[in-house]
């Protein structure tokens, strides 16, 4: 049994709560969020005994094996140092961290405390993407030649949902998905990066955050694929994301459209929308979608002493290769990617 802490009661602190209260062999023992209502309000709805609004309390009090932080993107980097120093395994939220010197510390605090990191790079359990994963690693497609991922959200996201998104931005918050499973899929890593970016849209709205980074991959064996990521996909869309993926091999392909499937729409008298079956649906009350799976297989990979599906490494990597695609886009120049964790 994996006794847990969730540190950030929010959306999605809510998700990481729902599915440690329903795994057999996790027991959610406290929650904190500097906002204690907050935490309050997750405690009772999921019986979790103990409240925290402070994290190094938290830490004091113990009585833990692991964390997850659910924290904003620009603030998980010194509660999962205060985490690995005290000694607990972590499931950190993508992205890892948003700079350089965070992801060397947190690299640094967890090897140095020999505690085990995954981080929630959820897309890699999204049902489309497991299966053109699995068709790669069977050879089905030869060797990857170019990709393309579009990966974007309703502007709702960035100014309703969000209150921190101009601390963040879409490359952090779903660019680093897209990143990730470029680089899982082609299993490589990506050397150099030329974007650019344009904003207006949300600035307009009180936003002050670019609206879109348009970005071009180069892998170390000579793969290249296009990351598109937005913030301004009109609040009409069927769907919160709108999600498309092409990966061409020299023996075949695969194209995923992940948000506008034809499975399911629904209509009212004013609107058409496509309900949530894949992410974080629950069917006869059981949660069911991707979004829990990740977190689901971090207890599994714990209680079994398993490697994460989803490395610390590979997500610093992924935050390195943004902090490149951000200079780029700054400077209309193509960046080199260097790892040096
Ligand atoms: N895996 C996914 O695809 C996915 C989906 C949604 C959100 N997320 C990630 O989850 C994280 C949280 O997102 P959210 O939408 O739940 O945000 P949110 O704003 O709804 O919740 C964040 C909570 O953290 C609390 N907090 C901030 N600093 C704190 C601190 N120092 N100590 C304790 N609590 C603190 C805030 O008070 C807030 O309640 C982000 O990194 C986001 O990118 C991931």
């Amino acid at each position: 049994m994996i006794n847990i802490a969730i540190v950030g009661a929010g959306v999605w602190g809510d998700t990481h709560a729902a599915i440690y209260k329903e795994h057999p062999q996790a027991n959610p023992v406290a929650v904190c969020d500097k906002n204690v209502n907050r935490a309050k309000a997750i405690a009772a709805k999921y019986g979790i005994e103990a409240v925290y609004a402070d994290v190094e309390k938290m830490l004091s009090a113990g009585g833990f094996d692991a964390v997850s932080i659910v924290t904003p993107d620009h603030l998980h980097a010194d509660i999962a140092v205060a985490c690995a120093n005290a000694g607990k395994h972590m499931l950190i939220e993508k992205p890892i961290a948003t700079t350089h010197t965070d992801v060397l510390r947190i690299v640094q605090a967890s090897r140095r405390n020999g505690v085990r990191v995954m981080v929630d790079l959820h897309n890699r359990w999204s049902p489309p993407f497991a299966a053109a994963r699995a068709a790669v690693e069977n050879g089905e497609l030869g060797t990857l030649r170019h990709g393309y991922f579009r990966l974007n959200d309703i502007q709702w996201v960035a100014t309703d949902m969000l209150s921190w998104s101009a601390q963040s931005s879409i490359l952090w918050f779903l660019g680093s998905h897209s990143l990730d499973t470029l680089q899982w899929l082609f299993g490589d890593e990506v050397v150099r990066v030329y974007s650019v970016s344009s904003r207006g849209v949300l600035d307009a709205v009180n936003v002050p955050a670019p609206d879109t980074y348009l970005t071009t991959l180069e892998f170390r064996n000579g793969g290249v694929a296009q990351m598109e990521n937005s913030w301004i996909t009109p609040n009409g869309n069927l769907c919160i994301n709108d999600i498309k993926c092409a990966i061409t091999g020299d023996k075949g392909a695969i194209a995923i459209d992940a948000s506008s499937h034809n499975l399911i729409q629904q209509y009212t008298q004013d609107k058409a929308f496509v309900p949530d079956i894949l992410v974080r649906n629950q069917i006869h009350g059981r949660v069911k979608g991707f979004a829990y799976e990740s977190i689901r297989s971090f207890i599994d990979c714990l209680v079994a002493d398993k490697p994460f599906i989803v490395s610390m490494e590979d997500a610093a990597r992924a935050t390195i290769a943004i902090l490149a695609i951000l200079e780029s886009a700054e400077k209309r120049q193509p960046v080199d990617v260097v790892y040096d964790f």
